[in-house]
């Protein structure tokens, strides 16, 4: 059996297709499974129980076991840049992550996790070993207080324990309602209904985003990494490709075009840059590619003209 956290949210969900698309192994999905779309995210086959991540915590804070776990993929997390209620986000986000790891260690599971590239900060040095900026927001901060407190136990493993420091992942399945929507779906779903999308700052703001897609793969192969050098690390996940806000509003309107040739009426509304934006993300992917054998399937563009059409099909089963 695998355990999946986050199961229902959108890498989470994304990682259990995958898993389900293999099709050997059976999965514990944990979640809050809150809300309908959620329900649908947790449709794929191979789960064989869900759990409630509180109900999760209680269990295995009592030591319980779930049966033979092979591998867990920890990805609930609270994942709001703009929540700056630390004593909420550090018990979700690092308080769970500890428990996670402690439960694993004591029966040698290994576990691979989801750091961020929030830990860089405003940094423009985006490795791993470098010695950015201090995090912009509080989620930054209880991110890296992970990666920090893993690192202080590296020489007393009994498992191992991958972390992923995904930047600016987009795909199917990602949630394009609420006011702190990730700019992708949110920007489709607004193009999509033919309404104006709005840009915070001056659009020149850039990221890394990187394709659901090539999240899974890095998951994977962290999962199932065995060389010595390659476990017990922390890797950026991305393309190790730049672009602006501007930039990826044309992209995306070039990608919706079939799907909605009024598209290029919509406009652009600039608003105030908000707290806690970093201004440049950019990632090296360097470490990955040599240690986990990790090479981006798609581009920004590919994963865009994907979004489109998965987009596109949810809307006419509606
Ligand atoms: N999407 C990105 O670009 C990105 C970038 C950096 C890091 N991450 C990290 O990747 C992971 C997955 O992110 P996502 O984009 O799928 O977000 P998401 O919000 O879609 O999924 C997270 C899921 O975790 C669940 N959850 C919340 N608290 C939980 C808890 N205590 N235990 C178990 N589940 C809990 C939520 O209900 C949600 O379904 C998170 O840890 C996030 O911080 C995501």
């Amino acid at each position: 059996m695998i355990i999946v956290t986050g199961a229902a949210g959108f890498i989470g969900s994304n990682i259990v297709k995958a898993i389900n698309e293999r099709g050997e192994d059976t999965i514990l999905a944990v979640d809050d499974l809150t809300d309908g779309r959620k329900f649908v995210n947790l449709a794929d086959r191979a789960i064989a129980d869900y759990m409630h991540h509180e109900d999760f915590r209680a269990r295995i804070r009592a030591g319980e076991d779930f049966g033979l776990v092979s591998v867990v993929f920890h990805q609930g997390a609270c994942s709001d840049t703009t929540e700056w209620n630390g004593k909420y986000m550090m018990d979700t986000n690092f308080e769970m992550s500890k428990e996670v790891f402690n439960w694993c260690q004591a029966r040698k599971i290994p576990m691979v996790y989801a750091s961020s590239a929030a830990v860089y900060g405003g940094t423009a040095d985006f490795r791993e070993d470098g010695t950015g900026e201090l995090p912009l927001n509080v989620y930054g901060w209880s991110k890296l207080l992970f990666d920090q407190w893993l690192r202080r136990r590296a020489g007393r493993l009994t498992a191992p324990v991958i972390g992923l420091r995904y930047f600016n992942v987009f795909g199917r399945r990602q949630d394009p309602a609420g006011a702190y929507a990730a700019v992708i779906p949110k920007w489709i779903a607004a193009a999509g209904e033919g309404r104006s999308v709005e840009i915070f700052g001056d659009g020149e703001t850039s990221r890394d985003f990187c394709y659901v897609d090539n999240a899974v793969q890095a998951n994977i192969l962290a999962a199932t990494a065995r060389v010595p050098d390659a476990i017990n690390q922390i890797y950026n996940v991305a393309v190790g490709d730049r672009t602006t806000l501007n930039q990826l509003f044309a992209y995306i309107r070039e990608a919706l075009r079939s799907y909605h040739p009024g598209v290029e009426e919509i406009t652009a509304l600039h608003r105030e840059p908000r707290k806690g934006d970093v201004r440049h993300s950019l990632a090296d992917i360097g470490k990955a590619r040599s240690l986990l054998g990790y090479e981006p399937t798609h581009t920004l563009r590919d994963g865009l003209h994907q979004v489109a059409a998965w987009y596109a099909a949810q809307t006419r089963a509606r």
